[in-house]
This record gives C-alpha cells, sequence and structure tokens, in this order.
C-alpha cells in the first residue's frame, strides 16, 4: 500500500498529528510547505514562540515570526500548539543579565505570561506553560532562573497566570526523559496530581520522546506509565518526538528505527495520547545532528530532499 498523508490516518482516529516547525522555510521552500501541509494536522513552533524571541526587550513584544505561522495553521486547517511560556533556556539576554528578586521575577513572569497567551487566544489550542522544571532525579531543576528567583512555585504561578490570560487554552507541563526515568515520571505525576488536588489550573502532561533509535520502548512500561496521567483526567501529548541513528548509518539501522517509530507509536495509542508531535519533519533541519556534535543523524520521517523514509511508511501502518 503506497504511503497515505499521515494526517488523514490520524484524523480518521481521531488523533492530532503534528510537527515542530521553522516558519522562515515556509517561504524559502516550497517543499518545506507542502509537506507540512499535506502531512500534519497540528503545528508547534520550534523555535519562534520562545520567551527570547517574543520579549526581546523588557515589555516589548514581537509576535510577526509567530504570526506567520499561526497563519499557516489556520490556512491549512491545523491546530497550533504553543511553545513554551516559561523555559530556563531560550531566554532574552536582558533577563539572564542580573538577578530578580521573588516579586520582579513574578512580574516579569504575569506580564510575559499574560500578553503572550491573550495575543494568541483562540489560535494556541494547547501550551506548554513550564518546559523542563524536573532534574533528571525527578528533584526541582534547581539551575533555572526562575526556581532561583520564585521558589518551587512558579511552575504552579505561571499555571495561574496562563489560564487568567487564556481560559479557554488546555496548559500542559511539558518534560524530557519520562519515557525511561522512573524517577522523574514519578515525581512528575506527584506534582501534577497534587496540583489538581489544589485546584491548579493544569490539564495535560508532554513526553517529549528525545530518543536515539537503538532505544527500545517497551510497551509494558510505558503504556501503564503515560495512562496513569490519563487517570488523573490529564491530557497526554508526546510533544517532540524523533529519533536519531546512530552513525554510520546503514539501511539495516533505518530499518530498526522505522520498526521503532512504529512501536513508539502504538505505544501512543494504546495509552490514549491525543496528540502525537514530532521535533521537525525533514532530515534536512534537526537539531540532532549539531547537539550530538555528528554523532547521530537522520532522525525525521523525510530525507532531505523531502521524499518519505522507510519511518514513514511504518508510522503509516501504525496508524492504520
Ligand atoms: O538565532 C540564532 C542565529 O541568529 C544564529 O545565527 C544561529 C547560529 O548558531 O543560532 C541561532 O540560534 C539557535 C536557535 O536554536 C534558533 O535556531 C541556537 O544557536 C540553538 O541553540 C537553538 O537550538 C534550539 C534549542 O531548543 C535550544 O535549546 C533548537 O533549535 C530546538 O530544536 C530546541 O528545542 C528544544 C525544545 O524547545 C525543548 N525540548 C528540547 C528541544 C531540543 O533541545
Amino acid at each position: 500500500m503506497p504511503d497515505a498523508p499521515l494526517r488523514d490516518l490520524a484524523a480518521a482516529r481521531g488523533l492530532l498529528i503534528g510537527t515542530a516547525v521553522g516558519p522562515h522555510w515556509l517561504d524559502q521552500e516550497p517543499a518545506y510547505a507542502a509537506t507540512l501541509a499535506r502531512e500534519f494536522n497540528c503545528l508547534v513552533a520550534e523555535n519562534c514562540m520562545k520567551f527570547m524571541y517574543l520579549e526581546p526587550e523588557r515589555g516589548r513584544f514581537d509576535f510577526a515570526t509567530a504570526d506567520r505561522l499561526a497563519a499557516f495553521a489556520r490556512e491549512h486547517d491545523m491546530r497550533l500548539r504553543g511553545h513554551t511560556l516559561v523555559w530556563h533556556v531560550q531566554l532574552p539576554e536582558w533577563f539572564r543579565a542580573r538577578e530578580w528578586s521573588r516579586a520582579e521575577a513574578l512580574q516579569v513572569m504575569e506580564t510575559h505570561i499574560t500578553q503572550v497567551a491573550r495575543h494568541f487566544r483562540g489560535q494556541v489550542f494547547a501550551w506548554d506553560v513550564v518546559n523542563e522544571g524536573l532534574a533528571d532525579d525527578g528533584a526541582w531543576r534547581r539551575d533555572s532562573p526562575w526556581f532561583k528567583a520564585v521558589g518551587e512555585d512558579y511552575i504552579e504561578q505561571a499555571f495561574r497566570l496562563a489560564h487568567a490570560a487564556d481560559p479557554d487554552a488546555q496548559l500542559f507541563y511539558n518534560d524530557y526523559g519520562m519515557e525511561l526515568g522512573a524517577a522523574k515520571a514519578d515525581a512528575c505525576y506527584r506534582m501534577l496530581a497534587g496540583f489538581l488536588a489544589r485546584g491548579v489550573p493544569v490539564h495535560g502532561v508532554g513526553f517529549q520522546f528525545h530518543l536515539g533509535a537503538e532505544n527500545r520502548l517497551d510497551p509494558a512500561t510505558l503504556v501503564p506509565n503515560l495512562r496513569r496521567f490519563r487517570d488523573l483526567g490529564l491530557a497526554v501529548h508526546v510533544t517532540e518526538l524523533d529519533m536519531g541513528i546512530k552513525k554510520p548509518i546503514t539501511d539495516e539501522l533505518r530499518r530498526q528505527q522505522a520498526e521503532e517509530y512504529a512501536t513508539r507509536i502504538r505505544i501512543c495509542r494504546e495509552a490514549g495520547v491525543a496528540a502525537i508531535l514530532f521535533w521537525g519533519f525533514t532530515d534536512k533541519y534537526s537539531w540532532i545532528p549539531s547537539f550530538t556534535k555528528g554523532e547521530y543523524d537522520e532522525p525525521l520521517l523525510f530525507d532531505r530532499e523531502y521524499r518519505p523514509k522507510p519511518a514513514h511508511a511504518a508510522i503509516c501502518a501504525a496508524l492504520t
């Protein structure tokens, strides 16, 4: 059977299938825009909705690039995820340059969240309100400037501010490494269960799923891990799926990658994941080669010429 567009298969199953996008390629590369429009029913900004880009100077907001992405989503009947309101990375120089008191940092957070969430109200259906607030062992990430200035309640403060600014948006906590590490996933579960018990407006959890193709995820442990969040009443999104292959890359490794992609999609379906987003779609543009200093490559579904790879066919089969 020839590959079908992913969005057709996903829509038939009530699933959102999406990708991270760099808006500058939309205009520069017809094949980028065409592949995106054909295959996906959901988008997220890879970078342009992060703090340093939206508020480059304190109190001055620049929405132009992100608006371009939102317009593309509208034109092509795609949902838009927002990434991310509060993170310890990609903060503007004016914020990183000094220490902030608790009151000042909360003021900065309130202005940013309020302006951004209001601007995208009705366009962004789900926000990653706080990204990567937990350390790998499940403790608070203490090197975050937000943690340092505000203390451990900064996460719930962010959720309350986001809800006030856009009461209709689904609000997510998003993190990596919860697919493998029990301690971090357990800590996240306890944190979100506590939020719900105290009436903090949280509606979902994002599992990033950045793991090389050599990691064979086990449905027997991962499905219950994901499901317990749903049992709390939360939506579960897989937000940043990619799968670098360790070099030297062979056809056999590409085949194994395809198989592992299919496994991960089946895990998502079995666990009732509502949205699956890849962290990019063409191997031409991925953070993986530079981040791994050339050790890994070819992490995505389309090659550098936008031809579907074996991974694409395997995902189609897993969605059918
Ligand atoms: O904007 C500058 C540009 O002016 C300069 O010429 C260029 C040269 O290197 O760098 C550009 O900034 C880069 C930025 O992406 C935008 O392209 C940064 O160097 C680069 O470090 C940054 O990387 C992004 C990374 O987040 C930052 O930590 C990746 O593209 C992006 O894929 C990645 O995404 C994160 C998610 O937000 C959260 N989860 C993990 C995921 C992967 O790290």
